[in-house]
């Protein structure tokens, strides 16, 4: 009997899990051509299982990589030497990867070893320097270098790969993934979060390592000068893992009145509680790219962004983080009306909604495999 050819799909945290779940199911749909391997690094341990099964999938296999506080290199390290064996092993036809995370960088670079094509599922997203978001930028420019197809989001990010000098047959403007996971995930019923709270609700995220520690200090202090500047305000802090960050939140903003530092929700609640804030202060990629489908103004805590769609649109605003520029800027929205409506509207810059059907296709035709 003739064996399938087989495709693999490697994620390990959460924004992997999230933005590669709808390319994964576009792939499922042409099963009778084509297998689909769903491998997890196990970067994150319980955020990206619970990602996965937003979803309805689980990882074929888990190379369960995690341990608490690990540092970059073991995570690369390990999942490089993990992630070889099982290329070796399943001989798959094509590998992809999602994004910017060092799960991502590692799957190209084993994929390039074993000059196996990679896909890169949002490709061409750029910043001005290397160094910011720290490692991210690296990764996402690393894998530009040798991957076969790179699936660009926005026209935007595609100009950035062709003044990079990539051939022009090998980019695809495909909507973000992300876009499409908000939708499938936006039309199931969720938690209905602070029903008893009349008043409004700001939603605060914040994970990155170049925001670690000091920065993150002043973005939970202009939170908490926020809360009590405006008494009809709950801010709800959704805390990332990560146990340097919780460090700082809950020293920072522990206790505090109208404060609520809660675990970080599964994907489906946590796309139901952007619905429910009026506000939004993050330094997460992916919350800037979902936040204005809903119409919720965001408010970047970073000093770069890769993703200027939403800046472009009005519904976001880079503000860095500046304790007094955080406040400013957010005081000034909850203050006036007019000032939130106009970063209200809903508009979707980075997607429709339909690009892992369109990742599946232009994929499918590179490996000449007929759906
Ligand atoms: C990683 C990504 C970042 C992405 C973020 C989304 C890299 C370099 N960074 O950052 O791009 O935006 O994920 O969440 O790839 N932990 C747990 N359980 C979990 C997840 C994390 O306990 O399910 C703790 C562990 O102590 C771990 C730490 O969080 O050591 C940090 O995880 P790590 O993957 O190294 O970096 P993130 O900050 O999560």
């Amino acid at each position: 009997m003739e064996t399938k050819p087989s495709v693999i799909f490697v994620c390990g945290t959460r924004p992997d899990a999230i933005k590669t779940a709808p390319a994964v199911l576009a792939f499922q749909k042409h099963a009778n051509v084509v297998d689909t391997v769903l491998i997890s690094t196990g970067q994150h341990r319980e955020m990206l299982a619970q990602a996965l099964g937003s979803f309805g999938l689980t990882a074929d296999v888990d190379l369960e990589i995690m341990t608490p506080g690990q540092t970059l290199a073991m995570v690369t390290s390990r999942a490089l030497e993990g992630l070889d064996q099982v290329f070796e092993k399943r001989k798959p036809a094509m590998v992809f990867g999602q994004g910017d995370t060092t799960t991502t960088f590692v799957a190209g670079l084993a994929a390039f070893y074993r000059q196996i094509p990679f896909g890169h599922i949002e490709a061409g997203l750029r910043t001005e320097t290397v160094w910011n978001p720290f490692p991210e930028e690296f990764n996402r420019r690393a894998v530009a270098m040798f991957a076969a197809q790179h699936y660009a989001p926005t026209e935007w990010s595609a100009n950035n790969l062709r003044q990079e000098g990539v051939d022009d047959s090998s980019i695809f403007v495909t909507g973000n993934t992300g876009i499409d996971a908000v939708q499938m995930i936006s039309e199931q019923a969720g938690p209905d979060w602070y029903s008893d709270w009349t008043g409004r609700v700001v939603l605060l995220t914040t994970h990155r390592r170049e925001n670690w520690g000091a920065p993150q200090q002043q973005i939970a202090r202009a939170a908490r000068s926020l809360v009590e500047a405006h008494r009809d305000v709950k801010l709800v802090v959704a805390m990332h893992r990560n146990p340097v960050v919780r460090e700082t939140l809950v020293a920072e903003l522990g206790g505090v009145p109208r404060v609520e530092l809660i675990e970080p929700p599964d994907y489906a609640p946590f796309v139901h509680l952007i619905k429910r804030s009026s506000l939004i202060l993050t330094d997460s990629g992916g919350v800037q790219e979902e936040a204005p489908s809903f119409g919720v103004p965001v408010l970047v805590l970073r000093t770069t962004t890769e993703r200027p769609e939403g800046v472009d649109a009005g519904t976001a605003r880079l503000v860095g983080t500046n304790e007094n520029d955080i406040f400013e800027a957010a005081d000034a929205i909850l203050s006036d009306p007019a000032a939130h409506a106009a970063m209200s509207r809903a508009v979707s810059p980075y997607g429709d909604g339909k690009a892992g059907d369109r990742i599946a296709a232009a994929a499918l035709t590179y490996l000449g495999i007929t759906p």
